[in-house]
């Protein structure tokens, strides 16, 4: 990918498709200059965000993975058409299932995702509910580079939000959703611009 060329981007997504909106309506607005989304992933059929993107005149494909042998099968079906896309990289947006070696190596540090909690803390399903459970007084969400494992891979920036005695799963998950976007868009920001440095666990952000 060069600097000078807006970053071609692939957004995963299984469901709503909030901050998949979010992504493409910033690109649109030039909030995100450096970020053209080219197409979205979707391993659902009928799952609403293949409608929205459309309607965004962005294509959308549904790949449902019982239609291919295996999980290398599946991938190896995305991957062929994020190469026929040119596709730089990869926004995991609320995509429920784990990325697998084929896609992690054909785009090693360039693939990303939200989780709506402070990592390490509180990954897999229903983070807002685990918070809640747990009885913590600050949340947050967490975008990072993705790797083999589940909301593991190296932190590229987080938000906190706090949570209240009466909040419930519907109501923190509200209080949330607009900070992921907001993450989102900035992390995919500085992407684009060259600014993320993976070292080790660590990412670095480069000046301008
Ligand atoms: C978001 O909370 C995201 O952090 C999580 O799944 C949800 C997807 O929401 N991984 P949406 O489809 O982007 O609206």
């Amino acid at each position: 990918m060069s600097t000078d060329s807006p970053l071609r981007l692939a957004i995963f997504a299984s469901g709503r498709g909030s901050n998949a909106m979010a992504i493409i309506r910033a690109a649109r607005s030039g909030r995100l200059s450096r970020v053209e989304p080219v197409l979205v992933v979707c391993d659902k059929s009928e799952a609403p965000v293949v409608g929205r993107a459309r309607a965004e005149g962005v294509e959308a494909r549904e790949i449902v993975p019982r239609n291919f042998s295996s999980k290398e099968a599946y991938e190896g079906a995305i991957l062929e058409i994020l190469k026929e896309r040119s596709i730089d990289a990869v926004a995991l947006a609320g995509y429920m299932r784990l990325v697998g070696p084929v896609l992690i190596e054909a785009f090693s540090d360039r693939i990303m995702n939200i989780h709506p909690s402070l990592l390490p803390s509180f990954p897999g399903l229903h983070a807002q509910r685990q918070a809640i459970d747990y009885g913590v007084r600050v949340t947050g969400v967490t975008v990072h580079f993705v790797d083999l494992l589940m909301d593991h891979g190296p932190v590229i920036l987080q938000k906190s939000v706090p949570v209240f005695p009466e909040d419930t799963e519907e109501t923190l998950s509200q209080r949330l959703l607009p900070i992921e976007h907001e993450a989102y868009i900035e992390s995919l920001d500085a992407l684009s611009r060259g600014r993320l440095r993976i070292e080790g666990r660590r990412v670095l952000w480069q000046q301008d």
